[in-house]
């Protein structure tokens, strides 16, 4: 039980394919979740995946009632999703603004899809199945990235959409 560090942007491990988890409910794996937990809750994070806190494993949780550093947007149920598998629905995509743990102060404007379906496990073994769209499935695909070794600037379709908290109020587009 414990915050663990978070790792950074520039830091390898981040950029490596995580691991599929082979053994459910045991200890090690309960301890992981439990970790990831504290240290999403203590960074009033929305998700976290197992990689940004050195875990090569392919671990994800994620959110949250009223977080404040995503005010406008809608609860999304606490959710630990292993060894996920992802199906977009649709091909129609949506523009939103994310933020991560590993890239402190910084928001990007990323281009994901709108209504997902996620299959996976939970820390016990139980299967999850959910049809999801607009926020949710955004954290979904964006926690997942992680485990791919991909971080949410790398998906940028234009570098004006990358900005510093503090600018956020500015006009995104220069006219
Ligand atoms: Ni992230």
């Amino acid at each position: 039980m414990a915050v663990r560090r978070v790792l950074k942007m520039g830091e390898s491990q981040l950029y490596r394919r995580a691991d599929p988890v082979k053994a459910f409910d045991t200890p090690a794996l309960h301890a992981l979740v439990q970790d990831m937990f504290d240290t999403m809750v203590a960074l009033n994070g929305a998700g976290l995946a197992a990689p940004q806190i050195g875990d090569s494993l392919r671990v994800v949780i994620f959110g949250f009632e009223a977080n404040p550093r995503y005010p406008d947007v809608e609860p999304v149920p606490t959710t630990v999703l292993i060894n996920p598998v992802l199906e977009p629905l649709g091909e129609e995509r949506e523009d939103g603004w994310e933020g991560c743990l590993s890239v402190p102060g910084l928001r990007g404007q990323v281009s994901r899809y709108k209504r997902l379906r996620y299959r996976g496990f939970d820390a016990r073994g139980i299967e999850i199945d959910r049809t999801v769209e607009g926020f949710h499935a955004r954290v979904v695909q964006h926690e997942c990235d992680h485990l791919d070794g991909i971080l949410y600037p790398m998906r940028l379709a234009d570098w004006r959409l990358l900005r510093f908290e503090e600018t956020m109020e500015e006009p995104a587009q220069p006219d």
